[in-house]
């Protein structure tokens, strides 16, 4: 232990470890250890550059509280979100694939009956959201909960402009229960594109790696249900600009899906819209809870 050196170091902290009485924990740090030391030495790492490493740190955690997450976007940016996301949502090819949760996401929204408008005064124009929630074998999945959530026409979520009282209002976001036949329907409005918050050490990352912070046009859902694997998933609007280059690496291809556009005239709430309007129809498939998949 007393002459430890650029050699020796890594199997000194590792053996520094061995008392430790929770194998996961070992295994995580053992790990972390080895591939923190591979990693200087194997850019050569400089004392200014560790310090400047230190300091982005610092300042991400600085800039974190409870409405805003930056250790989320980093690890989001970094593609660790999708990494993690996706080995551990392993599912049959049939079934609705997951992707990133998102910072945005709030726990306790207005559970509203279907048909509602979501928006809530949210700005931006009309849409039209339908679907159905399925399982594996083709049924309807009766009474799912559906928690969906988006930003307004200017890219912001509810949570980014609390209403001036301080309290949260909710807008483009709510809860829905799929009906006897697993259909479910709101009125919303049109996702758009929008930049991940970028004020911050990540977004000051992202432009030193010539990267831009916008994700392509998208709307959120989590969907539980008895028996199903919770979903954690975006709908992804096709066409947009971003959809090969989101700066969080959410999409999927079979994730994309058409909003069609209509002029105005009658809507599907049986109103007379004055203006134009989208709607959007995406079909859900949930894999069996406790479902094994099998690696080739
Ligand atoms: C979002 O889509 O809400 C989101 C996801 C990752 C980072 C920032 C925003
Ligand atoms: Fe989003």
């Amino acid at each position: 232990m007393r002459s430890i050196n650029e050699d020796t170091i890594t199997q000194a902290v590792i053996a520094a470890m061995a008392a430790c009485d929770n194998p996961r924990l070992l295994t995580l740090m053992t790990s972390l250890v080895q591939h923190l030391h591979s990693f200087a030495r194997e850019v050569a790492l400089s004392e200014v550059e560790w310090e400047q490493a230190i300091g982005f740190l610092t300042e991400v955690g600085h800039i974190t509280d409870d409405k805003r997450q930056e250790f989320i976007l980093l690890s989001d940016t970094l593609g660790l979100s999708t990494l993690v996301t996706a080995q551990n949502n392993a599912k049959p090819c049939a079934c609705t694939e997951s992707t990133v949760f998102g910072p945005f996401f709030v726990e306790g929204a207005p559970e509203l009956a279907l048909g509602a408008d979501i928006a809530n005064g949210a700005c931006g124009e009309p849409c039209f959201v339908s679907g159905q929630v399925r399982g594996l074998d083709g049924q309807p999945v009766a009474n799912a909960l559906i928690d969906v959530w988006q930003s307004d026409e200017e890219g912001h979520y509810d949570v980014q402009s609390p209403a001036p009282d301080g309290e949260h209002e909710h807008r483009a976001r709510a809860r829905l229960r799929t009906d006897d036949e697993g259909y479910f329907h709101f009125r919303s409005i049109l996702a758009v594109p929008y930049p991940i918050p970028h004020d911050g050490p990540v977004g000051r990352m992202l432009e030193a790696l010539g990267r831009h912070p916008w994700r392509p046009a998208h709307l959120h859902f989590m969907i539980v249900a008895p028996g199903y694997e919770r979903l954690i998933t975006h709908v992804f609007r096709n066409g947009c600009a971003y959809l090969d280059s989101d700066a969080v690496f959410g999409v999927r291809s079979t994730l994309v899906a058409d909003w069609v556009r209509h002029d105005p005239g009658l809507a599907p709430d049986g109103t007379r819209s004055p203006v134009p309007f989208y709607t959007l129809r995406y079909d859900f498939v949930l894999n069996t809870a406790g479902a094994v998949e099998m690696h080739a």
